[in-house]
């Protein structure tokens, strides 16, 4: 049996791909899965994404454990939040052992839409071969069911963004690699790969010309599209689970 790879190309794609229950993989790439991925590497013990500031206020005030709170509303940190949604905010000195609720415009608004599936794996560049020799070797044991991946891209405010398709294309590229027999790619997927081959030299030249780049740039956090760029930076491959999400 052939594995269905396919693309939410846009969160509002999701309305119409039956994954409850399947296997999902989360990309935003500028900048909330990064963030998380960096957040977790360095440390912290586990991220509760929800949807808006209030919320996230709420949850800190209600809980006697001590929580950081964190995210960006136009990209700038919200005021009252310890933390922004910069990766390079997140290092070891200011996340080990800690908790993070973290709020985002886009970012944790598809991490609340694909709580549904089975598992939910957290992808960004930084750790783009480990999430897809994750999913081969799931793949490999026959112990995707059913057997489909989806990819749900973040975009931006309900626009399609480019860093985030050529990402999925990235994983789907190393997927191909490890387990190509095994593989039906959607026409989606397909042209994600192709978009990711004539890319991936240059990824930070695709940022600085996509709108979520040019509005870090436009708020001097184009610092951020450098860390982003990095492919590989990490091993580490986050879940959500039950709202939650854990290296
Ligand atoms: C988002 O979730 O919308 C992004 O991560 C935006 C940002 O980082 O500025």
């Amino acid at each position: 049996m052939k594995v269905n790879l396919d693309i939410a190309v846009i969160p509002e794609e999701l309305a119409y791909k039956k994954f409850e229950g399947k296997t999902a993989v989360a990309i935003d790439v500028l900048r909330a899965t990064t963030t998380i991925i960096t957040a977790l590497q360095n440390g912290s013990l586990l991220i509760l994404p929800v949807l808006t500031p209030e919320e996230a206020f709420q949850k800190f005030q209600e809980s006697d454990s001590p929580w950081i709170i964190g995210g960006e509303r136009g990209g700038r940190k919200v005021e009252g939040f310890h933390l922004g949604n910069s990766p390079r905010e997140y290092n070891s000195e200011t996340v080990r052992g800690k908790k993070i609720l973290l709020t985002t415009t886009n970012g944790t608004r598809v991490l609340k839409m694909v709580e549904v599936a089975g598992e939910v794996l957290i992808c960004a560049f930084v750790n783009l071969t480990a999430v897809a020799r994750r999913l081969a070797a799931q793949i490999q044991k026959g112990a995707l069911q059913p057997e489909e991946v989806l990819i749900a891209c973040a975009g931006t405010e309900g626009n399609f963004s480019l860093e985030d398709l050529v990402c999925a294309g990235g994983l789907i590229h190393k997927l191909d690699r490890l387990v190509s027999e095994k593989l039906k790619k959607s026409e989606a997927a397909e042209a994600a790969e192709i978009l990711y081959r004539s890319y991936q030299t240059d990824l930070l030249g695709l940022f600085r010309r996509t709108r979520g780049g040019q509005g870090l740039i436009d708020i001097d956090l184009g610092e951020d599209l450098k860390f982003c760029s990095q492919i590989d930076l990490y091993d580490l491959v986050p879940r959500l689970k039950n709202g939650i999400i854990t290296p």
